[in-house]
């Protein structure tokens, strides 16, 4: 592979005062190192500060910097340049998600979503926090029961693949399901009833077809189709109380 070459990319912006799309394109010497987001950052310090993006960590920790790339939802700072893009790079913003600028899009809804399921322990003693008597402990399997999904970094890659998702803006979504499922899994959680019973509806479990394009596209490699399937097989066994 020789060193450096010129590549063409464009970009799908959006003017929110306009209210309309245009294409821009860029031409721009990448390297074998550069990335989807490390190009964007050189075109928006050499070529055109008005470009709109958003990242932070640029090693795939932060999930801030979602977006469409060459037709897949990617993370550009995951996305190389010259072994997975070829000759011309075609970068929008993510469809799932409202587009503020450019590549820029809205994540009020999807975290309202992900807040709704309870995305964190709930116990029946809430004061036992303030004594800290004892350990939490769990066995191997118990582990293994929610880890996969704790790998979760909220970058609205799945819900952006999600068919249902675009089609219905009630659904909760792959990403919230998933994280529902991985409290309601956890051996220390006392929640799982109380979850599951908002989850049984079209907006919460039944509306997921199955189709697995979230489980695809995750960066990180959850699952969040299958956590949907479990959470239905426990919402029609739900448990008799809330303790696993
Ligand atoms: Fe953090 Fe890409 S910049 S995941």
């Amino acid at each position: 592979m020789s060193e450096s070459k010129t590549v063409e990319i464009r970009v799908k912006r959006f003017d929110p005062d306009t209210k309309q799309f245009t294409v821009k394109s860029y031409r721009l010497e990448v390297d074998r190192f550069t990335t989807v987001l490390s190009a964007l950052i050189a075109i928006k310090e050499k070529q055109d500060q008005t470009l709109s993006i958003r990242y932070s960590c640029r090693m795939g920790i932060c999930g801030s910097c979602g977006m469409v790339v060459n037709g897949k939802p990617r993370l550009a700072c995951e996305t190389n340049i010259l072994k997975e893009c070829g000759d011309t790079v075609e970068v929008e913003p993510m469809l799932g998600h409202p587009v503020l600028r450019d590549l820029v899009c809205d994540f009020d809804d999807f975290f309202a979503k992900h807040k709704s399921v309870k995305p964190w322990l709930i116990r029946r003693d809430r004061a036992e926090k303030f004594r800290a008597e004892k350990e939490y402990v769990q066995t191997s399997k118990q582990l293994d029961e929610y880890l996969p999904f704790t790998y979760c970094i909220k970058c609205g890659l799945c819900v952006d693949a999600c068919p249902v998702s675009n089609l219905n803006p009630g659904f909760k979504g792959p990403q919230a399901l998933s994280q529902a499922y991985r409290y309601i899994a956890d051996s220390r959680d006392e929640g799982a009833k109380a979850r599951l019973e908002a989850l049984d509806t079209f907006e919460g479990v039944w509306g997921c077809e199955f189709l697995g394009a979230c489980s695809r596209v995750c960066p990180k490699g959850v699952d969040p189709a299958l956590a949907i399937q479990l959470l239905k097989m426990r919402v029609i066994n739900p448990p008799r109380d809330d303790t696993h």
